[in-house]
């Protein structure tokens, strides 16, 4: 079975064709980021306008790329939440479009249910498991027991982790997306050199907070005062940060992968692309006793195959929209 994915919920354009669940014929995404940046962080309206100009050729030369047409696509499979109305509903007609031109079966998915199963594409996932979604809006602990069959254990009561990330950039004028802009610098520094805060570390919960540790961030920039800040303070200071997301991320998990008795976690979302986070997952993970999982970033970010992915097991099972055509975005939609 060929499925056409198509993923358009933030500030990324994306498609993917993926056969009998694990081949990825392509995967196609195109970036927004330029658009964006000069903003300090996604205008939803420029957003869903790259989209519209964007979806048809990106689908396009995922087709391409793939070695197919549309006659060799057996189903399509679409975001439709979380995400930016704007964004998710350029995609969401696209697809509605192409499922009622070619009477294809089409499913919507949780773009959060995605991420879950990227790591699946990247190799064999032992289940039962747990698995940790970390991305720019999310910051989510589940169970998962199958495909299909997932419990959140606690997400974040504020901020995502990588929504810290990138408000820290910009207080530090390094730009958007800042995540992987901190990854880099903190590389050159000390992370020990300050000591910052670790929200709900110690609380026996699956939760999260970032919100602190980021105020926490901004009173010492402020303490400092930006402009005496040098290139090695500024790594330390990169280094410093990352590291306490870095511990809380890594902690809560092996903690919530031993209470519920786990022999495997994975971790995926746009801040599992983070290589001291991956670097500390897999030492203390495997120290653990815990096989870790960490897909290539490719598929950490948003991306299509992820998708298509969580479409083929969908439809597979028979499970598709029924009145495909009624289908609608939906900003918030829990997983
Ligand atoms: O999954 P994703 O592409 O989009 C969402 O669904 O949010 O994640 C984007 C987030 C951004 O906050 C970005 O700063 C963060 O992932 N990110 C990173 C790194 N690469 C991307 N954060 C820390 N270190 C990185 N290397
Ligand atoms: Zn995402």
């Amino acid at each position: 079975m060929i499925i056409l994915g198509i993923e358009t919920s933030c500030d990324d354009t994306a498609a993917a064709v993926l056969r009998d669940g694990h081949e990825i014929m392509s995967n196609v995404i195109s970036s927004q980021e330029a658009y964006h940046a000069k903003y300090g962080g996604i205008v939803p309206e420029i957003a869903s306008r790259r989209h519209q100009e964007n979806i048809i050729p990106v689908i396009s030369e995922a087709l391409e790329r793939a070695g197919v047409t549309l006659d060799g696509i057996d189903g399509i499979s679409v975001t439709k939440g979380p995400g930016l109305a704007g964004s998710l509903l350029v995609g969401l007609n696209v697809a509605k479009a192409i499922a009622y031109s070619r009477t294809l079966p089409l499913i919507g998915i949780n773009h959060l249910e995605g991420h879950l199963l990227a790591p699946h594409l990247a190799g064999e996932v032992p289940m039962p498991n747990v698995t940790l979604v970390v991305s720019g809006g999310h910051t989510n602990l589940y169970h998962v027991q199958g495909i299909g069959s997932y419990s959140l254990l606690g997400g974040t009561r504020d901020d995502a982790a990588g929504e810290a990330f990138d408000k820290v950039a910009k207080m530090l004028n390094l730009g958007y997306p800042g995540g992987v802009v901190i990854d880099r610098l903190a590389a050159e520094g000390d992370p020990e050199a300050i000591r910052f805060p670790r929200p709900m570390l110690k609380d026996e919960n699956h939760e999260f907070s970032f919100s602190g540790l980021k105020t926490a961030v901004r009173n010492y920039i402020v303490a400092c005062g930006l402009e005496t800040i040098t290139a090695e303070h500024l790594h330390n200071l990169a280094a410093s940060f990352q590291e306490a997301v870095v511990e809380i991320l890594v902690k809560k998990t092996i903690r919530a992968a031993r209470q519920l008795g786990v022999n495997a976690l994975a971790v995926c979302g746009g801040v599992a692309c983070n290589s001291r986070l991956r670097a500390h997952m897999q030492e203390q993970g495997s120290a653990a006793g815990l096989e870790v999982l960490l897909p290539p970033p490719v598929l950490c970010t948003d991306n299509a195959a992820m998708i298509a992915l969580a479409g083929f097991h969908r439809i597979s099972r028979g499970e598709v929209s029924s009145f495909p055509f009624d289908l609608n975005a939906s900003s918030r939609l829990p997983l």
